[in-house]
């Protein structure tokens, strides 16, 4: 897939939010780092495929694990004072924490990019039952980019890009993520079991 044409003031911002995660990461979390450029290019590819804003789909994705850094108790304490409510104990959430937590943050740090890459980066984690396409794009490649771990499930997501609609894309994204909570007897958030029952009935009606 070629370089989408980027104009110079882009191109800019993306090697700047590139070197800007490379401080972050490289010398505590350098696969973490890896995944995050391999997330942004893997967006970008699915953008591009979908008709969604490239520029849009590989800023999110260059930031979208950016406190991915921050020790899950800071974690806690910064999104307690955000005021951040998940409606249970933010203890329970931790891994779904660093998603909303950022997308508070970075603003602040980038104002010049649209505000619809923040809410892509927040809703990374948790997923939602009225995802935009952007935000589509950028869950589905966090769990696909080429660097994860193959898996039956991630597998199935990786085929059915760019031959399914995005949509039906995510889904599959979604409950594969699901499947792996409950196949690895974790707590399950029941912000997610709400969002997988309104997909089906949407789904369902849609029919
Ligand atoms: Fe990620």
């Amino acid at each position: 897939m070629a370089e989408p044409a980027y104009t110079p003031a882009q191109r800019a911002e993306i090697e700047k939010l590139e070197h800007d995660v490379t401080e972050r990461m490289r010398d505590v979390k350098p696969r973490r780092l890896a995944h995050s450029l391999s997330v942004a290019k893997t967006a970008e590819a699915m953008a591009l495929e979908y008709g969604v804003d490239p520029y849009l789909a590989r800023t999110a994705g260059i930031l979208h694990d950016w406190d991915k850094v921050v020790p899950d108790d800071e974690l806690e304490a910064r999104a307690m004072s955000l005021g951040i409510d998940f409606g249970v104990d933010l203890s329970l959430v931790r891994p779904l924490l660093h998603g909303v937590v950022a997308a508070r943050e970075l603003p602040e740090l980038y104002p010049e990019l649209p505000g619809d890459v923040f809410l892509a980066i927040a809703r990374h984690t948790t997923g939602a039952a009225d995802m935009t396409p952007l935000q589509e794009v950028v869950f589905v490649a966090d769990g696909i980019e080429p660097l994860r771990k193959s898996s039956p499930g991630i597998e199935r997501v990786r085929e059915m890009v760019g031959k399914a609609p995005l949509d039906d894309v995510y889904y599959e994204s979604f409950c594969g993520g699901l499947s792996y909570v409950i196949d690895t007897r974790r707590y399950l958030y029941p912000g997610t079991l709400d969002i997988y029952n309104k997909l089906v009935l949407r789904r369902a009606q849609s029919r």
